[in-house]
């Protein structure tokens, strides 16, 4: 086990498409996976996409935690989860705003707009089928790791030059920017 260095914003790997898992059984992805759970719980981050540890392959991982779920059947805290291969599928029209922060983007954070309601699918480091549907912030974290197997950061995913709802995390604390209430879609 290792703790991995993570890719921050400017480094072309969080820019580019990762490529399938040939093998999601093989020792070589089953090691980099426990590498990334060690450094999410090093780092007490949500998700974490291989890209963002310098790996361009299709897998992430993430977790929900009590605080960040939003108590909807498919918004409840959820544990340590492997999706490799993953295919997303958006159900329904319905989007939601929620502030994300990124392991690659330090210390700063965004309202970003997501699909409310979304399907993954996909396989874990045994080859099992790893499905789900997910809702409120579990689809959101869902959505930031996908992005990041394309090349897509969430800045990217902002709508405008939003600046009310983007900036250091601890100064938007200071200036009371209210939080959004994840549980409205909108
Ligand atoms: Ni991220």
């Amino acid at each position: 086990m290792a703790i991995l260095k993570i890719a921050r914003m400017g480094h072309p790997v969080l820019l580019q498409k990762a490529e399938p898992v040939a093998d999601p059984t093989a020792p070589e992805i089953r090691k980099l996976v426990a590498d990334m759970f060690e450094t999410l719980d090093d780092i007490q981050g949500a998700g974490l996409a291989a890209p963002q540890v310098h790996v361009p392959l299709r897998l992430f991982i993430f977790r929900v935690r009590t605080e960040r779920s939003g108590g909807d059947k498919d918004d409840r805290p959820i544990g340590n989860t492997t999706v490799i291969n993953p295919v997303l599928t958006f159900l329904g029209g319905e989007r939601q705003i929620g502030w994300e922060g990124c392991l690659s983007i330090p210390g700063i954070r965004a309202a970003v707009p997501r699909a409310w309601r979304i399907r993954y699918e996909g396989v874990d480091t045994d080859g099992k089928p790893v499905v789900g549907e997910a809702t409120g912030a579990h689809a959101a974290i869902v959505q930031h790791e996908y992005d990041h197997l394309d090349g897509i950061l969430y800045p990217m995913r902002m709508v405008g030059a939003d600046f009310m709802h983007f900036g250091f995390t601890e100064d938007l604390a200071k200036a009371g920017v209210p939080e959004f209430r994840r549980a409205a879609p909108l």
